[in-house]
């Protein structure tokens, strides 16, 4: 299963979510979050970082201006926001690719703008508005059989909150 499709109806179960990817994430990996201004992608980082067993007093903050911020916890986490960047080129002369191939965990906001530069394993959320103000949907892809093997625990964890209407494809 490659994709799931899931109905977060609270900010509880984006944190439930951004929790459990940080608790699973190992070393190496990379998340890309996909949706819109407000669709909660910082938001989730924060939770991921929660996950990761951040020092408490550690506060995520939009990358936006700085491009990559780098936090401490059981793996390092490089939050990175590609919005202001515009091509493959400026991506590779600030030396991300560094760390989208390193040891800790990358999380990539707008990360249409790696192009090519994507790796061949990588866990895709794509966040978007709900019916209401702290609804939102979010269709996970796995690529890779790295999170392809993980999308089963996720499964699990959210069996309650799979959307009815596109359970699996
Ligand atoms: N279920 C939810 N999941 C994520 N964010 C939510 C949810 N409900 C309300 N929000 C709010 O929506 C806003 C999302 O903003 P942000 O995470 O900065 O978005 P982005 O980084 O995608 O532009 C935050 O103020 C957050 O508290
Ligand atoms: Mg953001």
């Amino acid at each position: 299963m490659k994709n799931l499709d899931l109905e977060l109806t609270s900010l509880a179960d984006t944190e439930k979510l951004g929790r459990l990817l940080g608790e699973i994430a190992k070393p190496g990996d990379l998340i890309i979050l996909s949706g819109g201004l407000g669709a909660g992608k910082t938001t989730i980082t924060q939770f991921i970082g929660a996950g990761l067993k951040l020092p408490a007093d550690c506060y995520i903050t939009s990358p936006t201006f700085s491009l990559m911020h780098e936090y401490r916890g059981r793996l390092t986490l490089y939050h990175m926001d590609l919005y202001r960047l515009s091509s493959e080129e400026e991506i590779e002369e600030l030396g991300f690719l560094d760390y989208i191939y390193g040891d800790g965990l990358t999380v990539i906001e707008w990360p249409d703008r790696l192009g090519s530069l994507l790796p061949d394993e990588y866990l895709e959320v794509k966040l978007e508005a709900g019916e209401d103000e702290d609804t939102r949907s979010a269709r996970l892809t796995a690529i890779g059989p790295e999170w392809l093997n993980r999308m089963t625990v996720i499964k699990q964890t959210f069996s309650k909150k799979i959307r009815k209407s596109a359970k699996i494809t």
